[in-house]
């Protein structure tokens, strides 16, 4: 989704800006565009597609001394993927940066026009420049005319704005979109979207709050909200720069694939002891007066969602329901005090996700965030927060923040357990021994690899892919089936196998390829029935199972694991590679596939 930089300072601008805008790429993009003011002359260009090509178009130029810069990543939602949509937006003396949506800006651009301004993109963004310069007219003076600016927008926003009218600022304003602004030692200033983007550059930063502007110059950030000044709330900016490279993986995707069982040990750290679960982030009146559970997310977080739920009820013997955030913004849900309203989300920007933890805030509900990124909005606004530790997830396709999430859930699972006395000393314990050997199941054999990378030679045509399970692989199945679309581009779908008989097998020929996940501990003879009946009417089945299956055409073997949950990391894992093998055979761009966006922030 789109992405955003700024920076004043002395150091060249153009190359701070697309530097910035690069740790911005794995978010999804479809233009790119800086501007940038040296005294009173502002350079401003655009470019659709990757950022090479901007890099392309300005590489006969660079700034000289001291100025400032403001540049964007474009994920088109009004008008078009063009040169004109692109941000930089430009009034007269003025350019404008914006991510999120304005929604009055119909009614704005239409008073506008009627006052003679010429609109040339078909964006939302471009009302806010044309209101600046025209309050900056009527008020001659640039922070109140942006202020004033800011107060008739409506929806959700993150701007920067730079004008010649006050050439050495940089003014900004938040509302619902991310936006942090930082400095350096030396007090140049930088500001992005994501922290990613500000990692090596600023040392401090500042989150700022929605109703959150203000303005920043080398003499510092003077920040507002409601038309006062807010004290500055700095933090350390840590996190290396270096680790979220590809360190020698040819795609991001396939390094977070490979770091899993690392990122995993990082999960269960402090949290598994011996005999329990222990979770520092929960106070012990945190279960006080609840009775349920509802689950809320999109995508591969509502996957990671589905699977908990399953063992929330078996362990914890709680009553769990789970729903799609975007559905549930819209069906008038009936919410009551006593259920825990847990939000899932790795990046926690997710506009659905968001706006329906907002509606349970609302409604009083406690609220959990299980998140993987600190201090996003999704964590700021929720009662505890439950952080997925997986650290910077880059290739849209989500697998190392899945596995996390599935670790985090598992884990409070059975800290419910403990809490409800729902198992047994020993079923707590056994269950710790199974979540300490996770990190080495998910290890990535060579010749696993080899194995899948040659058997995917024979999944690139067909009609589709029906990825199938029960219980808690049935959720696995959707995931899988999730990761192959994004990726490959192919048509795959996950359904439970005992599902299939009632509609879907219709479909079954050799040129319908069956992914069936067949795991020794859970429901083993039913799944063998349901990918028997594919088999008879000639489906190609590619089984995954640790029990030789005569009637499948593709075999890959897993472990003899003794605990479901094994089974479940072990069979993730393999779907993930197969998936990455496929696209990459597909010769398709792994890491940013076509029309997705990382970061989904808007709905
Ligand atoms: O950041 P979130 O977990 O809230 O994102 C939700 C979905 O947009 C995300 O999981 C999406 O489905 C991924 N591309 C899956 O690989």
């Amino acid at each position: 989704m789109c992405g955003i930089v700024g920076y004043i300072g002395k150091d060249e601008i153009k190359n701070i800006l697309v530097d910035g805008l690069r740790e911005l790429e794995y978010r999804g993009y479809d233009s790119a565009g800086i501007a940038v003011l040296e005294k009173d002359n502002i350079q401003s260009f655009k470019a659709i597609g990757k950022l090479k090509n901007l890099e392309e178009k300005t590489s006969n130029y660079a700034s000289k001394g001291f100025g400032l810069g403001i540049g964007h990543t474009r994920w088109a939602t009004h008008g078009k993927p063009t040169e004109l949509n692109a941000h930089p937006h430009l009034g007269e003396f003025s350019y404008v940066v914006h991510n999120g949506i304005i929604e009055n800006y119909q009614e704005l651009k239409k008073e506008l026009q009627a006052e003679g301004v010429t609109f040339l993109s078909q964006t939302d963004t471009e009302v806010i420049v044309h209101l600046f310069e025209k309050f900056y007219k009527e008020l001659n003076d640039p922070f109140a005319a942006f202020e004033k600016t800011v107060e008739t927008l409506e929806g959700a926003y993150a701007v920067l704005l730079i004008t010649k009218a006050d050439p050495e600022k940089i003014y900004f304003a938040k509302n619902g979109s991310p936006m942090i602004v930082g400095n350096d030692a030396k007090g140049d200033i930088y500001f992005g979207s994501s922290d990613a983007a500000m990692l090596g550059k600023a040392t401090e930063v500042i989150y700022l709050a929605d109703g959150d502007y203000g303005y920043t110059s080398m003499e510092g950030i003077s920040l507002y909200h409601d038309r006062k000044t807010k004290a500055l709330s700095k933090r350390p900016l840590v996190g290396d720069k270096v680790s979220a490279q590809k360190n020698g993986f040819r795609f991001f995707m396939e390094k977070e694939i490979y770091e899993q069982s690392e990122v995993l040990s990082d999960t269960i750290m402090g949290r598994v002891l011996d005999n329990e679960i222990k979770f520092d982030e929960l106070d012990t009146n945190f279960f006080d007066g609840i009775n349920d559970i509802k689950i809320c997310a999109c995508g591969t977080s509502y996957n990671s969602g589905l699977a908990c739920s399953y063992l929330f009820e078996r362990q914890a013997k709680i009553k769990t329901s789970i729903e799609i955030a975007s559905e549930f913004r819209y069906k008038e849900p009936l919410m009551s005090k006593d259920t825990l309203f847990v939000v899932i989300s790795q990046s926690g920007e997710t506009a659905d996700t968001l706006e329906a933890l907002k509606m349970a805030k609302a409604a009083g509900l406690k609220t959990m965030a299980i998140c993987n990124v600190d201090n996003s909005s999704i964590v700021r606004l929720s009662d505890y927060t439950l952080l997925t530790r997986a650290g910077i997830e880059k290739g849209v396709a989500s697998t190392k923040a899945f596995a996390t999430q599935v670790m985090t859930m598992w884990m409070l699972s059975l800290y419910m357990a403990q809490h409800r006395n729902t198992m047994s000393q020993e079923e707590i314990k056994a269950e710790i021994d199974a979540i300490r050997h996770i990190p080495t199941t998910v290890m990535v054999e060579d010749n696993l690899h080899e194995k899948i990378k040659r058997l995917s030679k024979r999944y690139l045509h067909g009609h589709g892919f029906f990825f199938i399970g029960r219980d808690l692989f049935f959720p696995l199945a959707l995931e899988g089936a999730l990761k192959l679309k994004e990726i490959s581009y192919l048509h795959a779908e996950g359904y439970p196998a005992g599902e299939m008989k009632h509609g879907p097998i219709a479909l079954a020929d050799s040129e319908l390829f069956t992914i069936a996940l067949m795991p020794k501990n859970i429901h083993y003879d039913k799944i063998k029935s349901n990918v028997e009946e594919l088999s008879a009417r000639d489906a190609t089945i590619l089984a995954i199972s640790p029990l030789e299956f005569d009637l499948a055409d593709d075999f890959i073997k897993t472990k003899h694991a003794e605990h479901p949950m094994s089974e479940f990391f072990e069979m993730m894992v393999i779907t993930q590679i197969l998936a990455l093998e496929i696209s990459v055979r597909l010769g398709n761009d792994v890491d940013m596939p076509r029309n997705l966006a990382k970061s989904v922030t808007v709905e």
